[in-house]
């Protein structure tokens, strides 16, 4: 099975650019990290200088011979340092023409026992956070009239909903649909929008936020997956690089779900039979062949 291993070979993202947010841990950071080995330059942008700083170190003397990597502090719920970042970002490499909202905000809590503003906080983060990177990005784009490339990362939850992530769900349904309005509309740009919706990929940021200890041991998350397996990060990695790439130029508006058939596994209402044990479905046909003649 190939899935661990890098899908690209070559310089397949050579001549781009890429602002990553939240790049500096999880997946954001495996993203970028494969996006520079195919030769991309990669900005990380998140609200913690020390972790971006250490982040470009390791991934810059892992991969000497890759893209160039910067890190510049941001939070993204402020326009004035989105537009700080994009500054810096063209004033090292000339010009940004990627863009991947990857940083979000998350816990789990019975929405009842949130305050309003616990509630903002992800809301902001994810969507506002979002919607920031996508209109001053764009903004440069159009008036550059530059090709350009973006990215959302939802989850399966942007169209289920879910209870106990409740701001989560909000925010990320409103990332799925900035990513189809404006793959409509920019598309005259020469600028696609597509999002990925990942099912559960390990990562501390995530994993301690949603099955902390103890929990974990009650609702194990791999059984809700018929794969019985987390995704790798290099999966993922695999699929943001090929949306980001020109291989991908006719797709636009697409959201991608990579979660090993999770979430149609628990939609499907029969899906439960699984539990019957093979020597009972004897006894269950005769059962519903007998309702036939009947
Ligand atoms: C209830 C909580 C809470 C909790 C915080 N709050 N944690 N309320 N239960 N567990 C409330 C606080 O009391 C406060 O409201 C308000 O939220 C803001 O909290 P702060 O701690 O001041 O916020 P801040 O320091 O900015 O931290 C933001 C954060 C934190 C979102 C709360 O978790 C964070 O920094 N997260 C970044 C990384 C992250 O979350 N990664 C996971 C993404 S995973 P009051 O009113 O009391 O002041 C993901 C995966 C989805 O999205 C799909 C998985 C399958
Ligand atoms: P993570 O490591 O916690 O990543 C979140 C990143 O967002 C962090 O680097 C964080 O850095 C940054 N961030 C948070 N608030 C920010 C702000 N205001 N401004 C700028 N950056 C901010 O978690 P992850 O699991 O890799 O998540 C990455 C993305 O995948 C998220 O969009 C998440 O919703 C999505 N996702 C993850 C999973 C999963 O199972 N892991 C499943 C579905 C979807 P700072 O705290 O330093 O700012």
């Amino acid at each position: 099975m190939k899935y661990k291993e890098p899908m690209f070979k070559a310089e397949e993202l050579k001549g781009k650019t890429i602002l990553v947010t939240g790049g500096g841990t999880g997946l954001g950071k495996s993203m970028s990290e494969y996006f520079l080995k195919l030769q991309a330059n990669v900005i990380i942008a998140s609200r913690k200088q020390e972790v971006l700083d250490a982040t470009v170190k390791e991934l810059t003397e892992a991969n000497p011979d890759a893209g160039k990597i910067i890190g510049i502090a941001c939070d993204v719920r402020k326009p004035q340092e989105v537009e700080a970042v994009l500054e810096a970002g063209v004033k090292e490499f000339g010009e940004v023409n990627g863009l991947v909202n990857n940083a979000a905000g998350n816990f789990i809590s019975p929405t009842e026992r949130l305050s309003p503003k616990a509630f903002d906080v992800i809301v902001d983060i994810v969507l506002k956070g979002s919607y920031n990177c996508s209109l001053i990005l764009g903004k440069y784009w159009i008036e550059q009239k530059l090709p350009a490339t973006m990215l959302n990362i939802v989850t399966t939850y942007s169209w289920t909903g879910s209870g106990y992530v409740v701001p989560s769900a909000v925010a990320k349904g409103g990332v799925l649909s900035l990513t189809r309005s404006l793959a409509a509309e920019w598309a005259k740009y020469k600028i696609r929008t597509n999002a990925i919706a990942p099912g559960p990929f390990p990562t501390q940021g995530a994993f301690s936020r949603l099955f902390p200890e103890g929990l974990k041991e009650k609702i194990d998350p791999v059984n809700r997956i018929p794969l019985k397996r987390y995704g790798e990060h290099q999966e993922l990695a695999n699929l943001a690089a090929y949306l980001m790439s020109d291989f991908s130029a006719y797709v636009n508006g697409e959201v991608v779900t990579i979660d090993g058939g999770e979430w149609l596994y628990n939609a499907g209402e029969f899906t439960g039979l699984e539990a019957v044990p093979e020597e009972m479905w004897d006894i269950i046909e005769k059962q519903v062949r007998g309702r036939n003649k009947g």
